[in-house]
């Protein structure tokens, strides 16, 4: 389908997802995940600091049981991944046994949730699975999937709804591409 994008010139940046079409995914995605896990108690790993927003819309609609903690990794330098992740903020629970489903806010080469995938897996958490809000498929490095997806993308810079460019923009209601 071809995406329809409204100019804004002055920004430099076309609107790519509405507020609109950001809540009925969120709303899909909570309906899939409350199916999946229903009759169990799901932790909620959420990756700072983009997907903060995603994942405190997507928790108030899941119908689970639900703890939620938060990871910080670090990757990015301006808008290329740089490939060497690191834990700058570790959970605070610990997540063996225990039903574990990731929030990203986006997945691009796939090397930021390569590295916290394993290192969770290590961790011997009951189940382990990923949801995204947005998937730029095409431009994976490594071979990693998430098990729930809002909006697979084609790719360019997103900004908006938590996604930053150098720190900025994340408190945009909207998704942005960045141009
Ligand atoms: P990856 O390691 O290349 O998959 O990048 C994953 C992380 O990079 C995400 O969790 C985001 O924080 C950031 N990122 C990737 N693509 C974008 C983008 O288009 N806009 C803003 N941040 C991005
Ligand atoms: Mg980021």
């Amino acid at each position: 389908m071809k995406r329809v994008y409204k100019m804004d010139e002055d920004m430099g940046r076309l609107l790519l997802y509405s507020q609109k079409r950001i809540a009925d995914e969120v709303q899909r995605l909570a309906g899939e995940i409350s199916a999946s896990y229903a009759g169990e108690d799901l932790l909620l790993v959420v990756v700072l600091k983009g997907a903060f927003f995603f994942a405190a819309d997507l928790a108030r609609q899941i119908r689970l049981p639900l703890a939620i903690d938060f990871i910080e990794l670090s990757s990015y330098n301006g808008t290329e991944s740089s490939g060497s992740v690191t834990i700058t903020k570790d959970l605070e629970t610990s997540i063996a046994g225990r039903h574990v489903l990731v929030v990203e806010d986006i997945i691009d080469t796939g090397l930021t949730l390569a590295f916290l995938l394993d290192r969770l897996r290590e961790r011997s958490p009951k189940s382990l699975r990923v949801c995204t809000l947005i998937d730029k498929q095409e431009r994976r490095r490594v071979e990693v999937a998430a098990d729930y997806v809002g909006i697979a993308c084609e790719g360019g810079f997103l900004v908006g709804y938590g996604l930053d460019l150098d720190e900025k923009l994340r408190e945009l209601p909207e998704i942005y591409e960045f141009i």
